[in-house]
């Protein structure tokens, strides 16, 4: 670090990151204060504590239920290993304005520091039930939410779910494993693995970002040789901020007439020689590409091979392996060979969290998600709101600014009823969206870039005129006083209209 804090570039970004925590934090409120409004908000990774800091900061109670203990803080930066970091740059992974990234590409460590001072910062500790699985949310008479049918924690007025994409660690279970010789890990555990390593043949199964980050470790351990076993090809870009955020711009969210450029350009200039690892079945904007730049130079150097194909299942000393060529889907005809390997790290994914604690009615089809308004309100419940768990692919980050506009934007309902949208509006929302991407090739919430997310957001608040006073507060968090003012003159409009109403209706019965 040292070294790094007399970069005239870092400095740079420290310098803007400080600008952007100075003018777009919100105050933490202090102790004494009175928070009005209280919202539930599930799982206290990066999404649930910036999205509990966002709401504490503009007064609104939280209370953060999380299933795991004080050391599951941070969600899966908690859990993974030591070596992981972020593959895309921190620049699009400011989580919360505060944030203050020492670098370019933070480590696991750096991570679940920020997340944690955030939590401090804004006082979370005390309104922090570690241990609380959430199983149930239901509303009462009055539509305020209940946690788990206990009212010891008391009534809610709207629920954040924030429990992620990665839960458990995917292990399947693959023919002849008991007779395999060396070991089996799963990608997320491979803290303990490291002094093992050297010089061994390892053996990855899967292609994603983990197979990818696992390939990174196999490497700085100076494995003998690693071979990824990969079933299905994915996108593999740059860790380049600047390609990223080009690539994050396409504002269609789908592919375009126009899509083959990025994808030649990335053949040409960054697959190079091995072209043949790239998709061909699949365009660039299907699916969620692997950020790294480093695999493709080490299958260059030859410490690393890339086997497309399909498990046969394990030997005593390997993995047998149906190897198949560029275009031959899953299951096709292909060379049949054993890899040999002392080390197995399945880098197979993760179980998704399941959002089954909602009501039913919020999964009932064709509006289960991803297909929710904004992607995150399920229609019917605008005090809902699931942020970053709902989606498929995408892409663009996990991390950044619009937990802050999801949050706002729920905030702004909870507070202003002529903001918000019917069940029969959210729908329309969707069927549009729906209609719009009609021609993409996955369907139409399976996929979608950053920009497409910034659009909906833009067009949800200019839809509706009642939103416009918000639409500082939406997108920076700036400027509530005066919808709020207008949100009190409306209310007491509003009371002034039922009493006269109800005046009327006393001297009609009195006639
Ligand atoms: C190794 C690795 C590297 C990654 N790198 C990147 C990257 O470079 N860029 C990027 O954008 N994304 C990356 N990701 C994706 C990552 O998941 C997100 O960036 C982000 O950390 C997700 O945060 P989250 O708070 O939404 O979910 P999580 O961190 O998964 O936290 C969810 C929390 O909810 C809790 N929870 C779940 N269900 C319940 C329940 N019913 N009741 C109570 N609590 C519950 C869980 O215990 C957990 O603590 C990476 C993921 C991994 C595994
Ligand atoms: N630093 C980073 O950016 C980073 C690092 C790690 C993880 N992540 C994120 O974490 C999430 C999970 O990533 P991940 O790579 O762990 O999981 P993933 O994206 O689900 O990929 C799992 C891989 O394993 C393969 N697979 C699954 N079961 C298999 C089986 N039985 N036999 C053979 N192959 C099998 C899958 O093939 P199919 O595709 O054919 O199913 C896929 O290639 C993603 O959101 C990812 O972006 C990010």
């Amino acid at each position: 670090m040292a070294n790094n804090t007399w970069n005239p570039v870092l400095l740079a970004y420290q310098f803007i990151q400080l600008l952007l925590a100075k003018l777009l934090s919100p105050d933490a409120p202090p102790p004494s204060a009175k928070l009005k409004k209280r919202i539930a908000i599930i799982g206290a990774g990066l999404t649930g504590v910036s999205s509990a800091a966002h709401c504490v900061g503009h007064g609104f109670d939280v209370v953060l239920f999380e299933a795991g203990e004080r050391s599951q803080l941070g969600g899966i930066w908690a859990r993974v290993n030591n070596t992981s970091g972020l593959q895309i740059h921190s620049l699009m992974y400011r989580f919360f304005p505060s944030v203050q990234w020492k670098t370019g590409y933070p480590s696991r460590e750096e991570i679940v520091d920020n997340i944690t001072s955030v939590w401090k910062e804004y006082s979370l500790e005390e309104k922090t039930r570690f241990g609380v699985k959430v199983e149930k949310v239901c509303q009462d008479d009055e539509e305020r939410w209940i946690v788990n049918d206990e009212c010891k924690y008391g009534k809610f007025d709207a629920v954040v779910a924030a429990i992620g994409t990665c839960g458990d660690p995917k292990m399947p279970h693959i023919s002849g494993q008991e007779m395999f010789q060396g070991e089996i890990y799963h990608s997320s555990e491979l803290d303990s693995v490291e002094e093992f390593t050297k010089g061994k043949r390892v053996a990855i199964i899967g292609g994603g970002a983990s197979a990818v980050e696992a390939l990174e470790f196999t490497s700085a351990a100076q494995a003998g040789k690693t071979i990824v076993l990969s079933r299905s090809d994915k996108w593999i870009i740059p860790r380049n901020a600047v390609v990223d955020m080009l690539l994050a711009m396409n504002i269609f969210g789908q592919e375009t007439l126009l899509s083959w450029i990025p994808e030649k350009l990335l053949r040409v200039l960054f697959y190079r020689d091995l072209a043949d690892l790239a998709p061909t079945n699949k365009g660039i904007f299907t699916e969620t590409p692997m950020v790294n730049s480093d695999v493709l130079d080490k299958i260059r150097e030859g410490s690393a091979s890339w086997l497309r194909g399909d498990i046969l299942g394990f030997s005593r000393n390997g993995i047998r392996f149906n190897q198949r060529a560029q275009g031959v889907p899953p299951g096709g005809p292909g060379k049949e060979l054993t890899v040999e390997c002392d080390i197995v790290i399945m880098a197979t994914g993760f179980y998704r969290p399941k959002l089954s604690f909602l009501p039913d009615d919020c999964f009932e089809e064709p509006y289960s998600p991803p297909s929710w308004y904004l992607q995150t309100f399920p229609p019917g419940y605008m005090s809902v709101c699931a942020i970053n768990c709902t989606y498929v692919n995408a892409i663009g980050t996990v991390g950044s600014y619009h937990i802050g506009i999801y949050t706002r934007i729920l905030l702004m309902f909870l507070v202003d009823p002529l903001t918000r949208p019917t069940q029969q509006l959210m729908h329309a929302w969707i069927d549009m969206t729906r209609f719009f991407k009609y021609r993409a090739p996955t369907p139409a919430f399976d996929f979608f870039t950053y920009s497409e997310l910034l659009f909906w957001y833009v067009f949800c608040v200019v839809i509706n005129p009642f939103r416009w006073k918000w639409a500082l507060f939406v997108f920076f968090g700036l400027g509530k006083s005066l919808p709020l003012s207008f949100v009190e003159q409306e209310d007491r409009l509003r009371e002034k209209l039922n009493r006269e109403a109800e005046q009327v209706e006393r001297n009609d019965k009195s006639k």
